[in-house]
């Protein structure tokens, strides 16, 4: 791997993949993690005196679409205006924002902003012409989208064929992070912690099972095996394609595989419903899993107790809603009382962590 560091760069034209998948509210940021995080590259190219073209994705256009959403909708809701005026903000100088992310006239500005590149089906399907159409924008191409590194997808794979291409400083950090537990020097008891709801980390739980000692799931993976199972979970979220996939990993994996004894459940996803604590296998139909029990946060405290490299993707529970964010918060705490090599990564954790002032 080629890093921005050893690279010269000084003048050219810098097309830079970020990952600037921020949290939206009312068409403002509402958590600028990730727009900080790659404020160390952008601001080395500047001083280098580089005109940069920013790209990224913002959110699954394709799944909007599927739920009926129109373009205008769509385009409305998960532009990356929003992104670029706060960064604007960041760095006290204009950005300028262009309608598309190909087929366009890149100004002659310091700073340049390309709309979303899930606009275009094309980033998906790691579609070699639309890469090459992205990489015709500059003379080299930085990624420092560590968040999307694990997609093959135009911008992120088909793209380094077309231009000289290094990785940023967040993508080294992050590398060199995450060399401490992927090499075979790996400080054991090794525990892993997987939530969250997007189904897809269980391919990351497969290839986990062999290195792990135990390895902790919850959210609504949890709650897919369960139900893989045969467990009732009544109308919990879970994620149906990816059941056949649990029954192995669960076969695969034996007793290192821990799941929870009890939740937190209620009787609709909202903040304010009605709430109560019960045993795993006694939840009723109409009744939903947000967040573990207090009996598996024991549990889940006293095997993390032993470890000494925990590493931590997806929150426990709906931490979003304060009433449901008993699991992450305390889980977040007593990890950052561990002496442990602790290293936690994903959105939605970082935002937890920070939430719980424990990052
Ligand atoms: C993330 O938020 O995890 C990254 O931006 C990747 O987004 P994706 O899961 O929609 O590809």
């Amino acid at each position: 791997m080629r890093f921005l560091k050893d690279t010269n760069i000084k003048n050219k034209t810098v097309l830079v993949r970020a990952d600037l998948n921020v949290p939206l509210k009312n068409s403002k940021v509402a958590n600028d993690k990730r727009i900080r995080e790659t404020m160390p590259t952008i601001n080395y190219l500047l001083e280098n005196n580089c005109k940069v073209i920013l790209m990224s994705h913002l959110g699954r256009p394709d799944s909007l679409l599927k739920k009926g959403a129109s373009p205008e909708e769509l385009k409305k809701e998960l532009s990356l205006r929003p992104v670029a005026e706060h960064l604007s903000a960041l760095i006290g100088e204009d950005v300028a924002m262009m309608d598309d992310c190909i087929g366009i006239d890149v100004p002659d500005t310091r700073i340049t902003m390309l709309e979303n590149l899930r606009f275009h089906r094309e980033e998906k399907d790691n579609n070699d012409e639309f890469a090459g159409k992205l990489a015709s924008l500059a003379d080299i191409y930085v990624n420092d989208a560590f968040g999307v590194c694990h997609r093959k997808q135009a911008s992120v794979h088909a793209i380094t064929k077309h231009i000289d291409s290094v990785a940023g400083f967040l993508l080294e950090k992050e590398i060199t992070n995450l060399a401490k537990v992927t090499g075979d020097s790996i400080k054991k008891p090794f525990v892993a912690i997987i939530g969250g709801a997007k189904s897809d980390k269980i391919g990351v739980i497969r290839s986990l099972i062999p290195k792990v000692d135990s390895l902790i799931i919850g959210g609504v993976l949890a709650n897919t095996f369960l139900k893989a199972k045969g467990v009732p979970i009544g109308s919990s979220k879970f994620d149906d394609e990816t059941l056949e996939i649990a029954n192995e990993i669960l076969e695969a994996a034996g007793t290192k595989l821990v799941l929870p004894s009890d939740a937190v459940v209620a009787d609709s996803f909202s903040e304010n419903a009605e709430s109560r604590t019960v045993d795993i296998g006694s939840l009723e139909e109409g009744w939903m899993i947000m967040d573990i029990g207090p009996a598996t946060i024991s549990n889940y405290k006293n095997i993390l107790s032993d470890a000494k490299t925990i590493v931590w993707g997806g929150p426990l529970g709906v931490f979003e809603f304060d009433k449901f964010s008993n699991g992450t918060k305390e889980i977040a705490e007593f990890l950052a009382g561990l002496d442990s090599t602790t290293i936690i990564g994903g959105g939605d954790s970082a935002a937890a962590v920070e939430k719980f002032n424990v990052a």
